[in-house]
């Protein structure tokens, strides 16, 4: 049974795009670090199975992420998705789950790892901005690239009108991103991710070499 895990910790948009996405899997498990995630009301209404476990409630990081292990375990995932899930991972989570732990970022990385990326490009006055699908490793915001996809930046843009421009752009790579993950047709080798008979296709630039 193809399952996927999807961490969030609030709003969900991005977990909504991989459950509206048809996706070749059967079952999707989405748990939340926050009971009061507005996305979890949202997975539970399109039928995923959804679980809390409350960063509150645990000492340390080491006992949360033992128990969010314990917990994701339970359902035996092919696939863990982060969707804007907003605790820094352990070393030893990262480790266990190396190669099935997926990540979108709001930028180009790695331009604009961290926080308030939008803010940042437009400081900079970059004029190309964007988002990136990556396989996570220990180093933050720093794994193997999946795919990204490049958005304009416009003379007027705020941050806001930027972030939504960058998050429609998010729910288009993200359940490609994992589509491919359960056809087996990413491979990782260290730092460099191909995908067999990807097609270059409008508005989407993909970062691995193509493959037939
Ligand atoms: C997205 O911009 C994602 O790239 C970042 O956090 C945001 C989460 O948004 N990691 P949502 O919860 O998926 O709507």
């Amino acid at each position: 049974m193809e399952t996927l895990v999807i961490l969030i910790s609030g709003r969900g948009s991005n977990m909504q795009a991989l459950l509206e996405a048809g996706l070749p899997i059967n079952r999707v498990v989405v748990i939340s670090n926050d009971p009061d995630a507005e996305g979890l009301k949202i997975a539970a209404s399109l039928g995923a199975l959804v679980a809390c476990i409350d960063h509150r409630n645990f000492q340390s990081r080491e006992a949360f992420d033992a128990a969010l292990a314990d917990e994701i375990d339970r359902h035996q995932p092919d696939l863990i998705a982060l969707a804007g899930f907003m605790r820094i991972l352990t070393d030893g989570f990262v480790l266990r789950y190396q190669g099935r732990l997926l990540n979108i970022h709001p930028s180009l990385l790695p331009a604009y790892p961290g926080l308030q990326t939008h803010r940042r490009a437009l400081q900079d006055g970059v004029k190309i901005h964007g988002c990136t699908v990556h396989f996570v490793t220990a180093a933050v915001d720093h794994g193997p690239i999946v795919i990204q996809a490049a958005v304009p930046v416009m003379p007027d843009d705020t941050p806001q009108i930027l972030a939504s421009r960058v998050l429609q752009a998010e729910h288009r790579i993200y359940p490609q991103a994992v589509r491919w993950f359960f056809q087996e047709r990413l491979k990782l080798s260290g730092q460099m991710v191909t995908v067999s008979r990807a097609v270059v296709h409008d508005s989407v630039i993909y970062s691995p070499g193509l493959q037939d």
